[in-house]
């Protein structure tokens, strides 16, 4: 007999989690409680009422799993009231969620844990708050936090003092205990985990927008919109965060006799140019409206993950959970007034409609959140209204997808952001070049500039050494540039293909679309080009080598010249294939050095010939091989520019 399920919470976070755990093979019920009108009829909806009468009700009905959605539960102990009964729950007890629902309890378990985390000050009075703002310095500005729950709504970021002081007077009456702290500039990630006792199973991160309005303006909310995958996030990182962050709280909290189970969810600020990151809070659940991108995305079976956890078997699963590789966004619609004054009773137009989509489609169009029935339609009932979603290859399909749900689904005065997944998106849309490099990095220097300069329509999604100390690392840093390394020396000759699998499984979560070797001074095998060839054949691998070849190839080419007494040498671009500087030539350059009386003369002449070059070849064929979809007609490209040679 298939088990029963009850999830419980009201928001589009719920209506996402009954959904991904009713396509469970082992699930035969899914229940809601309390749930909402707008979600669909085959989740039937309970009561909540006391924890005790719903736990009664849960071993009259034989429930196998209690899943909770909402913090608030949680903080008030309903994990160990069902537990007290006989139940399994996937959700913290009381005083593990401990973690979300007291701030300064979390600042605590990260400091013993040395979990990175920004600077802070709890304070016990509004004045004790006044204090530690006029008397401590804040260059980048102040947060200031209410202690405890505030359904995503007790935090204020502030610009100044001034601002913190007006944040203060607002918290203080609802939250006696404050948490001051320095504001931290980056970007946003947040990242879940399904955690049992010590053992955790990462999911991919996501992207929450807090913000009520465009361009991160206006209050705080419980969230406007949401997407996964987030790009720029290296893939080596999830063993980071389990190995930094889950790994040594969970230790923590489990010393502190708060063993965690359920889902633990790290709100990160994360600069990836210096390769840094802080933990900004935990919380003790998923994410709404994280939930509603990751769990669509998500492989495999929900139920069967929340029951491991649950009975703290994690211990032999993959510590990291399957995903697909689809793109996912999720918008919120919210009611006029939100968040401080909500409007409800506001008819929802297309409402029944698009949710009818539901059955149709293998992932729901929208997940129903304040949502009451009236009549024959649904009308609003609080804040977050629904949330939409939209899935595709990319970010930029599946936000086409999210935003046109709304072209027949609307209500009066809906509030809703215009900007979810555009940044994102756009900088998914430029050929993503990973830059490799061994030495001092001046091509890289000459491609960027091209980049700044718009001669050149590409980012650079990595720059990677395979030597620690290489100083182009240091000048990547300095430019905000993503870096990566693994360092050859540590494997030798003897282990290259193992280098060369790191290698490849790093560059997989930078996702570049190519690779350009400038200055990188290692030989690649056949397979690790193969790791990067188009599906139509042709390398995705380009170099610039310092002679004309084939004359010259390996090292020191311009002193090999030199040495040789040639009178004209040059610069050639080409594609990387498994023999030494061979592969398809996309361009070369010729310049005269017979007025040179040393090598390091013909290098100099070389280089700034090389930097203008590189650039304007890397220009037209990223573009060209980008954007041509149908690349059939590439290797006889090739063979008709291979022999160009630019003249000065
Ligand atoms: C450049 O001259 C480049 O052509 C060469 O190394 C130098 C790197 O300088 N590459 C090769 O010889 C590849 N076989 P950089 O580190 O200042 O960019």
């Amino acid at each position: 007999m298939g088990a029963k399920v009850v999830v419980v919470g009201a928001g589009a976070r719920e209506h996402a989690l009954a959904w991904k755990l009713s396509r469970s093979p082992h699930v035969a019920h899914v229940f809601v409680a309390p749930g909402n009108a707008g979600m669909p009829v085959c989740f039937e909806r309970w009561d909540l009422g006391s924890f005790e009468a719903f736990a009664k009700r849960c071993v009259v009905e034989h429930i196998d799993l209690v899943v909770i959605g909402p913090d608030n539960p949680l903080a008030e102990g309903i994990t160990d009231i069902l537990e007290s009964h006989g139940l399994l729950v996937f959700g913290p007890s009381r005083k593990a969620a401990q973690i979300e629902a007291s701030k300064s309890f979390a600042k605590d378990v990260m400091e013993a844990a040395r979990v990175p985390t920004a600077r802070f000050k709890v304070c016990d009075s509004a004045a004790d708050a006044k204090k530690v703002i006029e008397n401590e310095s804040w260059p980048n500005g102040l947060v200031v936090k209410a202690d405890g729950l505030a359904f995503g709504k007790g935090v204020h970021v502030c610009d100044n003092e001034e601002q913190a002081l007006k944040a203060v007077a607002e918290l203080a009456p609802h939250s006696p205990r404050l948490l001051i702290e320095e504001r931290l500039a980056g970007e946003e990630v947040s990242w879940m985990a399904f955690c049992s006792g010590v053992d955790c199973s990462l999911l991919e991160p996501a992207r929450d927008f807090k913000r009520l309005l465009d361009q991160d303006e206006g209050p705080n909310t419980g969230g406007m919109g949401a997407l996964s995958p987030v790009p720029g996030v290296p893939a080596h990182w999830a063993e980071r965060m389990q190995r930094e962050v889950f790994e040594p709280t969970l230790r923590e909290l489990q010393k502190r006799g708060c063993e965690f189970k359920g889902l633990l969810y790290a709100g990160l600020m994360v600069d990836f140019a210096q390769d840094r990151y802080w933990v900004l809070e935990f919380n003790a659940r998923f994410g709404d409206p994280e939930a509603q991108v990751l769990l669509p995305r998500m492989k495999g079976d929900l139920y069967e993950w929340c029951r491991a956890s649950a009975k703290g078997e994690l211990a032999g699963w993959p510590r990291i959970v399957p995903f697909s590789e689809e793109s996912a966004v999720t918008i919120v619609a919210a009611a006029p007034g939100y968040p401080q004054a909500p409007q409800s009773g506001i008819l929802i137009e297309g409402f029944a409609a698009k949710s009818r989509e539901d059955t149709m489609s293998a992932v729901p169009p929208l997940f129903s959140a304040a949502v009451k029935k009236d009549g024959d339609g649904f009308v609003s009932a609080g804040g977050r209204v629904f949330s939409v979603l939209g899935m595709g290859p990319s970010l930029k399909v599946a936000r086409e997808k999210a935003y046109a749900h709304f072209s027949d689904l609307s209500f009066k005065g809906m509030q809703l952001r215009r900007d979810i997944g555009e940044k994102e998106s756009r900088s998914q849309a430029l050929p993503r070049i990973a830059i490799f490099a061994s030495g001092r990095g001046s091509g890289f220097g000459a491609i960027l500039n091209a980049i700044k300069n718009k001669e050149l329509a590409a980012q650079v999604c990595v720059v990677f050494s395979d030597k620690n100390d290489a100083p182009v690392l240091e000048l990547a840093k300095r430019e905000g540039v993503p870096i990566c390394c693994v360092d050859f020396s540590k494997f030798g000759r003897a282990r290259r293909a193992e280098f060369e699998e790191r290698v490849i499984a790093e560059m997989r979560t930078f996702q570049p679309d190519f690779l350009v070797f400038a200055g990188f001074m290692r030989l690649v095998s056949r397979f690790f080009i193969d790791a990067f060839r188009s599906p139509k054949g042709y390398s995705r691998i380009v170099n610039i080598h310092p002679s004309l070849l084939p004359s010259f190839p390996g090292r020191d080419s311009y002193a090999q010249a030199f040495e040789h007494g040639v009178k004209i040498t040059g610069v050639s671009v080409h594609l990387v294939e498994e023999e030494m500087d061979g592969g398809p030539i996309l361009a070369q350059e010729a310049f005269d050095i017979s007025d040179l009386r040393t090598a390091s003369e013909v290098e100099k002449r070389g280089l700034s010939v090389e930097h203008r070059l590189y650039p304007k070849v890397l220009n037209w064929f990223l573009q060209e091989q980008f954007q041509v979809e149908t690349l059939s007609s590439l290797a006889s490209e090739i063979a008709g520019r291979r022999t160009r040679v630019l003249q000065n």
